[in-house]
């Protein structure tokens, strides 16, 4: 009787513990993405960045520099890609004309690549005696890869081109045109905060 009665209670104890192990780590998880949508709001394109930086959720935890550094790395991926992309479809037959601005637009995603690394090199290096001036270079190379990628789009948007590879190329450069923006609201989000 007594055997089996400190049997339970240890089951008990046991079990106890890891339900509360598992309403905490629910709890965390929650808060990790009721951060990320909460500075999601500070961006140009909430639900876009939510849908880009939730699942990252666990790595940003509630740090607003993580979060910049997440949105950062998340528009390199997506501008390598569609640099890729380009760069497959300018080996395709163009028009001249298509050719031409093709070849201008992975020449413009080419510097905002390198943009972009800069910026993740100086957010990985940043700190309190670097700071003003790290924090001014992301903003403005950030800014400059925004730029480049309006270039890239105005190409594009002229009557000429065809329509399918105007309307493909067009879609990809807008999104890596509204992450950097975000990236960029976030970079200025987390300065304002910093003082
Ligand atoms: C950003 O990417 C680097 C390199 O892949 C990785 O080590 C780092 O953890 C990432 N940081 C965030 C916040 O996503």
């Amino acid at each position: 009787m007594g055997e089996t009665y400190r049997f339970n209670r240890h089951h008990f104890l046991t079990s106890l513990l890891i339900i509360t192990a598992m309403l905490k780590s629910v709890h965390t998880i929650t808060t990790n993405t009721e951060f990320v949508k909460s500075s999601c709001t500070f961006t140009t394109y909430p639900r876009l960045c939510f849908t880009s930086l939730s699942t990252q959720a666990s790595l940003i935890q509630t740090s607003p520099k993580l979060m910049a550094h997440a949105a950062l790395n998340i528009t390199l991926a997506s501008a390598k890609a569609t640099s890729a992309m380009m760069v497959r479809l300018s080996s395709s037959r163009l028009k001249p004309r298509e050719a031409a601005a093709m070849r201008d637009c992975v020449e413009e995603l080419a510097d905002t690549l390198d943009e972009l690394r800069k910026s993740i090199g100086e957010m990985c290096r940043l700190s309190s005696s670097n700071y003003e001036v790290y924090m001014s270079d992301m903003q403005t190379w950030v800014s400059a890869a925004l730029t480049d990628e309006n270039t890239c789009t105005e190409g594009f948007d002229r009557d000429e081109m065809n329509g399918k590879t105007k309307v493909l190329v067009r879609g990809k450069i807008l999104v890596v045109a509204h992450l950097t923006s975000n990236a960029l609201a976030l970079i200025n989000h987390f300065a304002s905060i910093h003082g």
